[in-house]
Parts: C-alpha cells; structure tokens; sequence
C-alpha cells in the first residue's frame, strides 16, 4: 500500500492516529526504502508494470534490444521520437565530432593515479567539463544549452573513462577520434586500440540500451532531486554518478565478475554459493527492489554473453554463472538482475572489471539527462519529510554544566 493512500484511508482518520503513529505504520507496510512509493511523474519508462517488464517511451526494451543502435535509444530517450535514418546519421555525426577532451581536461586526468577508483575518475571528468563548458544557467528556470551540454557528455564520457585508463596503466595518451560511428565500438577501441569485430560493438550496443534507463531508481532520483533545486546538468550528472557508484546500484556487476572469477567450475561455484547463502551473504547481481520474478534486462545479455563465451571457446565462466543462477533461484526464488551476465559478456570483450561501472554511466547518462529535462519541464523543488525518531524538544544546558 502506498503511504499517501494509507494516510488517506478511512482507518487512519477514524482512529486520529499522530503522525508519526502513521509513518511508523507505512514503515511496517513497506515504508522503509520509500519502496513502492510513488514519488513523482515520468514519460520515460515503465519498470515492472504488468505485462511490459521494462519499457522506454512505450517500447519493449527486448524490441529496441533486437532492433536498435544505442544512439537511437539515446535519440529516443532525449528527444522523445525514434529518429529516422537522416536523423539517425545527423545525430551519430554529430556526437562523433565531440570527443575531443579539452586539454585542460586531459591535464588533471593525467593527475588523477593508477589505483583511483574509475567511478571517482569519471565524476571527476564531469564535474572538470562542468567547470570548462558550464551550462547556460544565467536565466533562471530557462536552460538553452542543455541540449548541447548532454550530447557533449555522451560523446566525452567513454573518451574521459579510456583517456585516463590508458594514460595511468599504459603511459599511453590515446586519441580520442577513432573513426568508429557508434559509441560502443568507439569505446572498445580507444580501450584496446584496435577496431573492434563485429559481434562485439553488437554487443556493447545491446548492453548500453539495456543500461540506458530504468524510472526512478537511486541514481536518478539523485540527479532528479538535484535538477529540482535548478541547479545546472553537470552537477545533477556528477550526483547521480556518485550514486551509481555503491555495490548496490552500479556496483553489482564488478562485484559479480569478482565473485565468479573465484570458482573453477559449476560444482565449485554451488559449493560456495551454499555458504555464501548459509552466511547469509548478499549476492551480487542478484534481487531487485521492484522486479518480484525476473529482471527483463537478464535474459537479453545472458544469450549474448553465452554467444561471447563459444566465441572465446570458454568452458568456465559461462557454465559458473550459469549454475549461480539455477542456485540461487533453487534455494531462494532470487533471480539475477541486468548486472549478472554482463559481468562475463564484458570479461569475454576483454574489457577490465575497474570499467564494468563507468560503462553503464556511458549509457545511463541519458536516462539521467531525460529525467533531468522532464523534472525541469514542470518543477517543483522536491523535499519530502523525514520520521523523526530523536530526543523530545528539550533546553539548551549551559557548557559549563555539562558532562
Ligand atoms: C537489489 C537489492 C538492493 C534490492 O534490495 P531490497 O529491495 O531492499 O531487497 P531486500 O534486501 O529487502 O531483500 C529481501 C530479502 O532477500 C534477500 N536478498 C535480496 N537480494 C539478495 C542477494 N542478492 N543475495 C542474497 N540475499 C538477497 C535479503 O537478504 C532479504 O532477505 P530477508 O528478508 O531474509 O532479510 C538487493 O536485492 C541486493 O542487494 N542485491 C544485490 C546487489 C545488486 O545486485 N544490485 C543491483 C541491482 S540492479
């Protein structure tokens, strides 16, 4: 039950219940996590709605998963209409001419060591951009460039993620025009420096549609909350990027890529899985706050990563994950989330866990920046109140008598 209709209901006004009587009994009814509260108004997607798993502006994800290049998503995503095909080229024409880094950019990328953590390197990147680009904000409530502002970063981001990488673990300083047209294959060759095959940017296509947007899940209610206040892109970006970052939102795929990696084989990994579970240890890449029985996202990347795993002739890591997900279903109904198979479908590209995160922010960046516009479009700053569990109202005692 929704907070707002319980306080609402007939029971909680005959009975005159405080306040906090009702926000203690919300929390029993799942108040915690504001789950299942409905906390604002969206166009962009639907998440775990009765017979559409996940859908972006009214289409399946499965659908633009098949049929789809990632731009188009993008396309779709922040300017509200799948694009035809002169607009298609325009629009991947025109990201391909900003990835260029600003040599000032570059210059504290090169500062930035070896061992930092690529989820910081990448807000770092987007909060220098802000600082070098910064978003038209002198109006205030009118935003002309933000447009402008958000393919600059989805063209930037992977150049920004590859840029830094390369430089700290190689010594190399790459160049960031590659020639690729797509984002996803432009990615794996600034990252391995060679043009990616076929399969592959295939594949990073589908992982970065699948990545692309999902309602208001944490990142992007930071990035909502911090787009509230008018404040200008970058900043709302940079936020939601800071939360992405923790093992239970972003996190989860290199979690499960460091979890998998440990077992030699499918017995090996039940065998462990066993104890994990005995210990009550949380699972990473598995469980998710809304989906209740599948995640739609899953069963996408968990054929392509099985098409990855016989392109490499490998004979672990996808049978490990495998049994995993027959473990974890078997002992707990808990199934795997869009995190789980990506962790081997990006091992089987070659691609470095420390990366897996800051590829979903390449791709998340434009659910961010939709809701972000869509949040700007019909504002109200959003400021929700708290349960108060402290001390009674109470004086000042003065200092010299306390203890
Ligand atoms: C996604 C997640 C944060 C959702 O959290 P949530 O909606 O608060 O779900 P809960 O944590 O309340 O889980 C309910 C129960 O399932 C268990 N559970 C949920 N996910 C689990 C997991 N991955 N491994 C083991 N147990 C899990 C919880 O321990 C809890 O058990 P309990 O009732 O005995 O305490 C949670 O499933 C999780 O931490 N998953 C692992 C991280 C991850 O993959 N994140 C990416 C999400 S896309």
């Amino acid at each position: 039950m929704r907070l707002l209709q319980y306080i609402d209901s007939a029971k909680a006004v005959e009975n005159r219940f405080t306040r906090r009587q009702i926000m203690a009994e919300a929390k029993k009814l799942g108040g915690a996590g504001l789950r299942g509260q409905v906390a604002g108004k969206t166009a962009l997607s639907t998440v775990g709605v009765s017979g559409s798993g996940l859908t972006y502006r009214g289409y399946d994800v499965k659908d633009l998963a098949e049929n789809c290049e990632f731009e188009e998503v993008a396309y779709l995503i922040l300017k509200g209409k799948l694009p035809n095909q002169a607009e298609l080229d325009a629009y991947k024409t025109k990201l391909q001419g900003l990835r260029s880094l600003p040599a000032e950019l570059k210059t504290v990328l090169e500062q930035i060591p070896k061992d930092a953590h690529p989820m910081d390197v990448i807000r770092t990147g987007c909060s220098m951009l802000g600082n070098l680009e910064q978003e038209d904000t002198s109006v205030m409530g009118v935003f002309p460039t933000q447009e402008a502002c958000v393919d600059r970063m989805l063209a930037c981001f992977p150049s920004i993620i590859c840029y830094w990488y390369r430089f700290s673990h190689d010594g190399v300083r790459i160049d960031e025009n590659t020639g690729d047209s797509s984002i996803g294959a432009h990615f794996l060759h600034m990252l391995r420096g060679e043009k990616p095959n076929e399969l592959h940017e295939r594949v990073m296509n589908v992982s970065l549609i699948l990545y692309a947007e999902h309602e208001f899940n944490a990142s992007t209610f930071t990035a909502r909350v911090c787009a509230s206040t008018l404040s200008d892109i970058h900043s709302c970006i940079t936020g939601a990027i800071g939360t992405l970052r923790g093992p239970l939102h972003g996190g989860a795929n290199e979690a499960a890529m460091d979890m998998i990696e440990k077992f030699s084989d499918a017995d090996h990994a039940e065998q462990e899985m066993m104890g994990m579970l005995k210990r009550k240890e949380k699972i990473m890449g598995f469980g998710h706050a809304i989906y209740t029985e599948s995640d739609p996202r899953n069963a996408i990347i968990k054929e392509w990563a099985e098409k990855l795993s016989q392109d490499v002739g490998d004979t672990v890591l996808y049978p490990v994950s495998v049994r995993c997900e027959e473990v974890m279903w078997r002992e707990k109904k808990l199934f795997c989330n869009a995190d789980f198979f990506h962790a081997s479908a990006y091992f089987f590209m070659g691609i470095p866990t420390k990366l897996f995160t800051p590829i979903f922010v390449m791709s998340r960046l434009t659910g961010w920046a939709g809701h972000v516009m869509e949040q700007r479009a019909d504002n109200r700053i959003i400021r929700p109140s708290a349960d108060y569990t402290g001390e009674e109202l109470r004086p000042v005692t003065p200092i010299a008598e306390r203890d």
